[in-house]
């Protein structure tokens, strides 16, 4: 199975929510592997930095580009971060994947730029994460029924905003928040 994480807009979540997922699937004992396709390597970092601390990420980050997501391996769970804007490099891991999850937070600026990121994966199973939400908020419900509205397909785990979750840069992350339930979630709903 193949998640690409992906959103044209920087600073939603995405590489956070690649290192999360894949950590939730290396810890269930699945092989796991994250493609990172972000040329300023954020999750490539956050790897080395992990193993310089001599507590390493549970599954190897490797680089990719378009050419070389295409050919994907073949691990039970392999998670691809993508760059913001890059449109090429997007596409390729959007028409690698056979899940496309596209984290936003709950706000309308945010929001714009769901829907072209939507519209490049109009042909794979897709759904929109609401990340750094602040549960039990108008605005979090506002959120959820304009996409609702559009036909998107939301997932139901929402992640909320944690500073713990801005702190596991560089860490290998110990409480998975959402993230868990996430991963479940997108099994099941790409079965
Ligand atoms: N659920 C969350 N709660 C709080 N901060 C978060 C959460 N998810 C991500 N962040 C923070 O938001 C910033 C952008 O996240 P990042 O994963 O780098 O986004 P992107 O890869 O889309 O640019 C980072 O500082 C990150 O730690
Ligand atoms: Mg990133």
């Amino acid at each position: 199975m193949k998640i690409a994480v992906v959103n044209t807009k920087g600073g939603v979540g995405k590489t956070t929510t690649a290192v999360y997922l894949a950590t939730v699937a290396a810890s269930q004992g699945k092989s796991t592997e994250l493609l990172d396709a972000d040329p300023q390597g954020s999750a490539t970092s956050w790897s080395d930095i992990a193993a310089e601390e001599g507590t390493p990420l549970p599954f190897p980050v490797t680089p990719a580009n378009k050419i070389t997501l295409g050919r994907a391996g073949q691990q039970e769970l392999t998670v691809i971060d993508t760059p913001p804007g890059a449109a090429d490099v997007i596409q390729a891991a959007i028409d690698a994947a056979d899940v496309v999850v596209v984290p936003t937070a709950p706000s309308g600026l945010d929001l714009q730029r769901v829907w072209p990121t939507l519209e490049a994966a109009a042909h794979k199973p897709a759904g929109v994460l609401i990340t750094s939400a602040e549960l039990g908020t108008k605005l979090l419900e506002l959120t959820k029924e304009t996409l609702e509205a559009e036909g998107v397909f939301v997932f139901e785990n929402i992640i909320g905003k944690r500073q713990a979750i801005r702190q596991a840069f560089g860490t290998v992350p110990s409480n998975f928040y959402g993230y868990r339930d996430l991963l479940d979630e997108i099994f099941e709903v790409t079965r």
